[in-house]
């Protein structure tokens, strides 16, 4: 059975890269796919508590987080939409996952070199064990699809590693117990697929189009924020840093012109055209021109989005009830599995 899972952290400053890259297309996802929206609360504290804010910033950020998914059109009765910390399936199978993944391969995770910095002997276990929570969350319930940003496709290969290593280190228990899956030549775990791909699978900083659209850029000017007001998301993209010349008639002149190609690729994104047919308009032309349209075009798609986010956490008690009946129904799919691993491992129960 196909089944979507995806993940978001409540880490403050939601940004259209979280949007084109994730949240529109979990909302896609859920006309052909059983879908799992989780925000990811336990991640959220991995690192410095200067980074996450402290428990009422977290709380804030997890309700800002639920109003993103159901503002973009995520309907939490047709899906599960819930927070991680509810759910102990996640935290058991992370333990399981860090006895059973290689120290070498979490020292090739890219994520933790830049979130740790130069001071890596004072970054946290848990930031270093990130990866192997994230493998938790999504096997827990045997996702076989995971939509996300190009940033997280690293990560969505250890998950493939993990558990083809359990598959292969526990074959003949699982085997015994009669838990194998015949589409997984027997195993246990799916070697699950990432969903990553379209115009804005890593959008960049309007400040800088070699960097990635990050919530914790200090600039708020790199990035354009959910919860904007239309003043803030016109100056932005008016500022935002292109180079001289002007666009380019066809998509191979935007190559080597990271910036046009970024602003090229939200439009893309947002109006859901090709980036062919938008430069047939608007190549050969000034920025200003283009960027006026993309003003536009930003409004008309993120204004609704933020406002509908504004109004959902107002009311905060809404948006608990929809996570508490989230976490109910996760917690019956995870306990399942937490039980078969349980079996397949020796635990007695
Ligand atoms: P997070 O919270 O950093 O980002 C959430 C989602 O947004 C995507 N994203 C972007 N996409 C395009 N351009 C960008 N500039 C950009 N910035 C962020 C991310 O790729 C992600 O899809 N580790 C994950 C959270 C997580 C998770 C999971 C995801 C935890 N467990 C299980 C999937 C499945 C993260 O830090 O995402």
């Amino acid at each position: 059975k196909e089944r979507v899972f995806s993940g978001v952290q409540p880490t403050g400053n939601l940004h259209l890269g979280n949007y084109l890259g994730a949240i529109k297309r979990f909302a896609e996802l859920q006309e052909s796919y059983e879908c799992i929206y989780c925000v990811v609360d336990m991640h959220a504290i991995t690192q410095d508590m200067r980074v996450w804010g402290g428990p009422e910033e977290l709380k804030r950020c997890i309700r800002e987080v639920t109003s993103a998914y159901l503002a973009a059109g995520i309907d939490p009765a047709k899906n599960i939409v819930f927070n991680q910390s509810q759910v102990s399936g996640h935290a058991e199978l992370a333990w399981v996952f860090n006895c059973v993944a290689r120290l070498g391969w979490l020292n090739r995770m890219t994520q933790f070199k830049e979130k740790a910095g130069k001071d890596r002997e004072n970054a946290s276990v848990g930031l270093y064990a990130y990866p192997t929570l994230m493998a938790a969350d999504i096997l827990l319930y045997r996702a076989t699809h995971v939509p996300v940003g190009e940033d997280q496709k690293q990560h969505i290969e250890l998950t493939r590693d993990i558990a083809q290593k359990f598959n292969n280190d526990f074959a003949a228990s699982i085997t015994r117990l009669g838990l194998g899956d015949a589409a997984l030549e027997g195993g246990y775990f799916p070697l699950t697929e990432p969903l990553i791909g379209g115009p804005a699978a890593r959008v960049m900083s309007l400040r800088d189009g070699s960097k990635k659209m990050s919530k914790s850029d200090p600039s708020d000017l790199s990035r354009i924020n959910l919860t904007d007001d239309a003043d803030a998301v016109a100056s932005k993209i008016r500022k935002a840093k292109t180079d001289p010349e002007p666009l380019p008639s066809e998509a191979d002149g935007l190559k080597g012109r990271p910036e046009a190609e970024n602003l090229v690729g939200i439009y893309a994104a947002l109006s859901g055209e090709s980036r062919e047919s938008i430069l047939a308009t608007f190549g050969g032309g000034q920025f200003s021109t283009f960027k006026a349209a993309l003003v536009d075009l930003a409004v008309t798609r993120l204004g609704p989005i933020g406002g509908e986010m504004k109004r959902l956490v107002a009311d905060p008690g809404h948006i608990d009830a929809i996570l508490r009946n989230g976490a109910e129904r996760a917690r019956v799919i995870a306990d399942e599995t937490m039980g078969q691993v349980k079996d397949i491992l020796g635990f007695v129960r």
